[in-house]
């Protein structure tokens, strides 16, 4: 089908062009006889205004159409006498390529996020939901952009796997066994070397453990790809499929991985700014007022930072009366980050330097013998952004941590292995990618900012 794009008819031609654009209506009206037809493509926000005449042949027809609709005009782009709108299109045929049944559950402006995510296979249609997608498409592409400046090389590491990165066993388990009847051993526990892959297998977490294979050869490395988590968390922050990036790289301390998590999320916003500028617009203006502001705030801004025993004296003289007592040891709940990030720190903050008790196994033990060098960077609003850290390197010490959290030494040789043939230091990070979005668009729930939002009891679509 020979078209212009929206987007282009409106950045690009001029009063006098032919085009041809096709697109679905946003809305009709009509006023003293002549009709109003605005047509989106979804390569931009703005909508065309087709302008028909009462002498249209077929006008009637044409007006009858509701939101929804398809339709593919040809015609000759006019200056517009209205406001709001540089050029009109003044048609010469419009084919109705598509009707809407007037069911369709995207016909009313303002019908709540709540709702929509019950009907997420139209909800791409209204405004905010084209933004969010056009959005994080940009996203996306300015992860890539920023690690293959730096000459980070792109590693797909799998989706399924036997290694539980994160330790907290929070898994999807893969297997072709009859869940009705499953074989069993002697000791009548399921016996999965009968299984597709001959041991139990999963969905992963987390693709750091392979991307370590790589960057322990290549020297930098990313991953982007999907992550899975059976974790009965209902906040809006959470989901059970998600996306995370994860640079691995060697030659580095946790220091290395700060500047670089920093580095990483300024890019992220002022590609932001760059490329999604009426986007972005439509989000400051009706997602979260002042966003914007916000946002270049953060860009400027240098992000603090702060040890997890300095931040828990900083809750303890908060003079708040938390939910969650305070006390060295304690993982942070969402009502201390908050604090820390929103009122203490006014920016992004990284805490770093967890108890160990607190965090998985393959994390660099501190000289103090009590904390790890990690860091979970906080931001506004959103919470944990990152987490990330510097890895144990060191054999004796790998292999004490696994045996202390009970990790096999069998089934993760491999990864010991890599700390017994030329290990060196190294660091990565893991930030949500969702989350981000979030972030840089005001959208308050996950759900709002995946395309089909797989959470606990809920995987339509
Ligand atoms: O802090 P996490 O669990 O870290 C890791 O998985 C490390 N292996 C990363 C690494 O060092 N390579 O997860 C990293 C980030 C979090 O900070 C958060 O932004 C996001 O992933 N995340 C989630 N996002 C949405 N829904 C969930 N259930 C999430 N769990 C983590
Ligand atoms: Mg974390």
């Amino acid at each position: 089908m020979v078209r212009n794009e929206i987007k282009d008819v409106l950045a690009k031609a001029k009063a006098g062009d032919a085009v041809a654009v096709a697109g679905w209506i946003k809305s009709v009206r009509e006023s003293k006889s002549v009709g109003f037809v605005h047509l989106n493509d979804g390569s931009t926000f703005d909508s065309l205004q087709v302008v028909v005449p009462e002498s249209f042949a077929g006008r009637e027809k044409i007006l009858k159409q509701i939101t929804g609709a398809a339709l593919y005009v040809k015609g000759i782009l006019v200056a517009s006498p209205g406001k709001g709108q540089a050029l009109d299109l003044e048609p010469s045929s419009i084919e109705i390529l598509g009707e809407c049944d007037a069911s369709s559950p995207v016909q009313k402006a303002g019908t709540s996020f709540e709702f929509l995510r019950g009907v997420a296979h139209m909800r791409p249609r209204t405004n905010t939901f084209g933004a969010v997608f056009r959005t994080r498409a940009e996203l996306s592409f300015a992860v890539h952009e920023f690690f293959r400046g730096r000459g980070f090389v792109m590693c797909h590491s799998p989706i399924l796997t036997t290694s539980d990165c994160e330790g907290a066993g929070a898994m999807f388990q893969v297997s072709t066994l009859d869940l009705e009847k499953p074989p069993r051993g002697a000791d009548g526990k399921i016996d999965f070397s009968q299984d597709f892959f001959g041991e139990k297998t999963s969905l992963t977490v987390s693709g750091q453990l392979e991307a370590e294979i790589l960057a322990l050869s290549l020297s930098k490395v990313y991953t982007f790809g999907p992550t899975f988590r059976a974790e009965q968390s209902t906040t809006p922050r959470h989901a059970a499929e998600f996306w995370m990036i994860e640079p691995e790289f060697a030659f580095a301390d946790l220091k290395d991985d700060r500047e670089l998590a920093e580095a990483f999320v300024k890019h992220l916003i002022e590609h932001v700014f760059k490329s999604c500028e009426r986007d972005l617009r439509f989000f400051d203006e009706r997602v979260e007022k002042g966003l914007r502001a916000k946002l270049e705030a953060v860009a400027k801004a240098e992000f603090g930072v702060i040890e997890y025993t300095k931040a828990i004296s900083v809750l303890e003289q908060a003079g708040r009366a938390w939910n969650y007592p305070v006390k060295w040891g304690m993982d942070l709940q969402t009502e201390h980050e908050r604090y820390l990030t929103e009122e203490y720190a006014k920016r992004p903050l990284f805490v770093i330097d967890y108890p160990r008790s607190l965090k998985p196994f393959y994390m660099y033990c501190n000289d103090d013998d009590k904390t790890v060098a990690c860091m979970d960077l906080l931001v506004p609003r959103v919470g944990e952004l990152i987490g990330g850290s510097q890895r144990e390197h060191r054999l004796d010490r790998l292999l004490a941590r696994m045996k202390e959290t009970g990790i096999s030494a069998e089934a993760y040789s491999w990864y010991a292995d890599l700390r017994r043939f030329g290990s060196v230091p190294h660091a990565g990070f893991g930030l949500g990618f969702e989350r981000m979005l979030m972030y840089v668009t005001g959208m308050e729930n996950i759900r709002d900012v995946s395309l089909c939002p797989r959470v606990p009891g809920f995987a339509k679509f």
